[in-house]
């Protein structure tokens, strides 16, 4: 598929998640198969002011490419001249707008998922943006609308695709909704008949069955997963097996998780450093250790591991114990 100048090989893609998508967690994902990764959301404000963490969280190597930077902010001007820094910077290949976000703390100050109550707004931000950035797509992600009583997103998909984006994701569930309920994939659908721009599809993709699902309702052109790419990039893998026609291949092993939460810490504290990357990686724990025997004693050692050093050595003694034993590791002190 093609989101403008740009041409994706794999229809499935990894979603924006703030505090997961970094360098390490889009790299881990990659190399399964995703299509196109995203960055978290990134503040325009914080852009604009070169505060060093935000531009941290933007910052990825070629290996993570096609990549997506996505940006969040509430006026016409600051998310233009964001985005133009992000451009010249760091060169992704696209920039996505964040319309979905109903954090308060963000949809207070009218950024996020507020342009949906104000199409005007959400207009002069899409443009200011698109102006600022010719040579790549810009793209936006939006939630269907503030409340059940005003669903947006069939009204706003053609306004946007006027402006100029290249491409449109839709979570569709309203802001009130938060993560309640189910997704109403029957909005992607509509989106899809109002815009001739590709439409991704999101929301409530749990198995890669859902991904054949989703694309056959709702004629979508691709779909972004999210919470069941948590603790599982393998996701990617069986979406591409799939998606090719094949069976679905089994799951990761309990070495394969071992393994990879080794790897995911090892990428962490490269780019974090040892206590922000220990840190970051505790709830990473969360997600891939279940599934298999002792897994609760596992995690829960590993959550509350003291350092570095305790939590490699408690992966090293799992990894061992199935190496041994060819069994699940069973207990930790
Ligand atoms: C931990 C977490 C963080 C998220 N952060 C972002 C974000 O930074 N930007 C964004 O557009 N959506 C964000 N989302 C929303 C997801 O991208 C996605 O739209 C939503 O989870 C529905 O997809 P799913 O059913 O596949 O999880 C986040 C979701 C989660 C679970």
């Amino acid at each position: 598929m093609r989101i403008g100048n740009l041409k994706i090989d794999f229809p499935v893609f990894l979603a924006p998640m703030a505090g997961v998508t970094d360098h390490s967690f889009r790299i881990l994902c990659k190399e399964k198969g995703a299509g196109l990764v995203y960055s978290e959301f990134v503040s325009a404000h914080g852009i604009i002011r070169e505060n060093e963490k935000t531009l941290d969280m933007i910052r990825f190597v070629e290996a993570e490419r096609p990549i997506g930077i996505q940006i969040f902010g509430d006026s016409p001007e600051v998310m233009a001249k964001a985005a133009r820094m992000v451009y010249d910077k760091f060169k992704p290949d696209l920039i996505d707008i964040n319309y979905g976000c109903p954090v308060p703390k963000v949809t207070k100050k009218g950024a996020g998922s507020a342009a949906l109550k104000d199409l005007c707004l959400m207009d002069d931000i899409t443009s200011a943006v698109v102006e600022a950035v010719r040579k790549i797509p810009v793209t936006v992600k939006m939630r269907a609308g503030w409340d059940s009583n005003n669903i947006v997103s069939t009204e706003a998909g053609p306004r946007l695709e006027k402006i100029g984006v290249k491409a449109i994701a839709l979570h569709p569930r309203t802001t009130k909704q938060s993560y309640k309920g189910n997704a109403n994939w029957d909005w992607i659908r509509e989106l899809k008949e109002a815009v001739t721009v590709p439409v991704i599809g999101n929301g409530d993709i749990k198995t890669p069955g859902d991904i054949l699902r989703m694309v056959k309702e709702t004629g979508c052109d691709a779909v972004m997963v999210a919470r069941a790419a948590l603790g599982n990039p393998w996701f990617f893998e069986q979406a591409n097996n799939i998606l090719n026609g094949n069976k679905i291949i089994p799951g990761p092993t309990t070495k394969d998780k071992i393994f990879t939460c080794n790897r995911h810490l090892d990428l962490l504290i490269q780019t974090r450093g040892e206590r922000t990357g220990t840190n970051l990686m505790r709830k990473h724990f969360g997600w891939y250790i279940k599934g298999f025997a002792g897994a609760s004693t596992l995690r829960q050692s590993l959550v509350t591991a003291k350092d570095f050093t305790e939590m490699t050595a408690f992966l090293a003694r799992a990894m061992d114990s199935i190496q041994k034993n060819n069994t699940e590791p069973l207990s930790y002190p």
